[in-house]
């Protein structure tokens, strides 16, 4: 599906409608960094590029939910809502209220991203088991691929306990079987370059490695070179190459063993614990000082490994723009979002300083381009953009939404506590899936007779009562009749 909004645009406002309005699988990757729960407000610092900039980090259910979210959750999503519930249990109502904030959010990303997409969400301690469950239930668990840890800062002092110097990023796929995929490598570690002890007359740093196949599953070739008979890994074609190549180390012991080559080590393929991406410090050049700024580096490596050139690349918690940054440098296209609305400035600024735009160029787009980005080049708007696919929402994880999916009639909706109320009127106090009738009317949940993801509709037309293990029965059974078939298979229902 195409985007429905030009590249490099850098959206103003609450990302939730910018969300809701892209056209689903329309963006390779998503990488972002989103507020962590920390209880607190933000400040740029003063002085700044950024000065001025703030966000709050705070987090109330009654203040910061929407019931239209709380209704979408249950109704579609039901898993995501335990999740939800949970943290609020075990935690706190002001988890639940961040978790349910981002679970709609969420919701959208995964609709937004392709089917090859990949998904980076940066977060800490504070929130990340929530969060990794909230994905888990959004993404499906096999989904999962990596959950990194970048030691965003040397030593953190702290004088009770361990210093906090890591953030997480939680890396999930749309897909189980293929995503984009480019592995990155680490430079080597002292230690490890240390082990490249020996060097060839031309001063070129080598270690040795095994060549024989002893203990191998693959098997092996089995011959005698220059003396020395053993089960080899490579032909004997291949052995006498690599020795008129210079190649082979004769060990003082009549072995034979291949010479590997420091400068011709990719270096360490990336691993989940990235340490080698230092923090922001107060000097360096890429410095805006907008709060929590991460440094470009770190999204850089995202980018390249998880999408190609002139892949669309989303932030939607966009800040001061490093993610899209890294993009234009990396030549992906991107879109950014952000509630702030200083971001245009700020970015434009940095561009400059990064030397993507062209600083005059801003006031003068009749120049000749010098390779740079122009003004115009750049998008900045609170527009929402207009779908141009089939408009569905948030589609759900676990079954593919039906195309014929039916209107909902128009005129004011009716709040869950009313239709509870109306079902009650009309058939009592009674489960619709085993028929028992019970006391309390507390027993019984509101449920869709077709589920939102058949494409049943949100009206009291479409709703029943059931009870707590009928509810549950039924996210196996689908569909009313499917559960009371079960229930009459069981022996569980009231009238017989
Ligand atoms: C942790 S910061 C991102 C920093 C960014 N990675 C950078 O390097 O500048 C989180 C950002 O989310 C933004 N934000 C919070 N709630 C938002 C919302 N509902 N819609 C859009 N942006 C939001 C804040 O304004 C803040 O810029």
């Amino acid at each position: 599906m195409k985007a429905n909004w030009k590249n490099r645009t850098l959206f103003h406002g609450d990302n939730l409608g910018f969300l809701r309005a892209m056209n689903s699988e329309s963006v390779h990757l998503i990488a972002t960094d989103p507020p962590f729960k920390k209880d607190k407000d933000f400040h740029a610092t003063p002085d700044s590029l950024a000065k001025g900039a703030s966000f709050q980090d705070r987090w109330v259910w009654e203040r910061d939910v929407h019931e239209e979210w709380v209704d979408q959750i249950t109704d579609d999503f039901p898993q995501v809502m335990n999740v939800v519930n949970g943290s609020r249990a075990s935690y706190g109502n002001d988890m639940g209220a961040f978790l349910c904030f981002m679970a709609v959010r969420l919701l959208e990303m995964h609709r937004i991203l392709k089917p090859h997409g990949s998904l980076y969400l940066h977060c800490d301690y504070t929130a990340s088991h929530y969060l990794k469950e909230l994905l888990d239930a959004i993404f499906k668990p096999k989904n999962f691929q990596n959950e990194i840890v970048w030691q965003r800062t040397t030593a953190h002092n702290d004088s009770k306990r361990y210093g906090a110097n890591v953030d997480k990023i939680l890396f999930y796929t749309k897909d189980q079987k293929k995503w984009t995929w480019n592995v990155q490598y680490q430079p080597y570690t002292e230690e490890y370059i240390e082990r490249f002890k020996r060097h060839d007359a031309d001063g070129r740093a080598w270690q040795d490695d095994n060549l024989t196949a002893y203990g191998l599953s693959g098997g092996g070739y089995e011959y005698e070179y220059k003396g020395k008979k053993a089960l080899w890994r490579c032909p004997k074609e291949t052995m006498e190459r690599l020795d008129s190549e210079n190649r082979l180390h004769f060990t003082r012991t009549g072995g034979i063993r291949l010479k590997r080559y420091l400068d011709e080590s990719d270096g360490r393929p990336s691993q989940s614990l990235w340490e080698d991406i230092g923090p922001l410090n107060s000097q360096a050049k890429e410095r805006t000082g907008y709060p929590t700024q991460k440094p470009v580096e770190l999204y850089e490596r995202i980018i390249k490994s998880s999408s190609n050139e002139n892949d669309i690349v989303l932030d939607p918690f966009a800040g001061c723009a490093t993610t899209c940054i890294a993009a234009e440098r990396l030549k992906r296209q991107w879109v950014g979002i952000d509630i702030w609305d200083k971001a245009e400035e700020v970015v434009l600024e940095r561009m400059e300083q990064e030397g993507l735009v062209e600083a005059s160029g801003l006031f003068n787009v009749d120049r000749p381009r010098q390779g740079l980005l122009l003004y115009e080049d750049l998008h900045f708007t609170s527009e929402i953009p207009l779908r141009t696919d089939d408009g569905a929402f948030a589609a759900p994880p676990l079954k593919t939404i039906k195309k014929t999916r039916l209107e909902e009639p128009p005129g004011p909706r009716i709040s869950r506590e009313r239709m509870y109320e109306i079902l009650l009127e009309e058939h009592g106090s009674r489960c619709a899936g085993c028929d028992r009738e019970f006391d309390d009317s507390r027993y019984l949940e509101l449920d869709h007779n077709t589920p939102r993801s058949d494409g049943g509709i949100n009206h009291i037309s479409n709703r029943i009562l059931l009870c707590g293990p009928c509810n549950r029965l039924k996210s196996n059974t689908f569909t009313l009749s499917g559960l009371r078939r079960e229930n009459k298979k069981r022996g569980y229902m009231a009238s017989q």
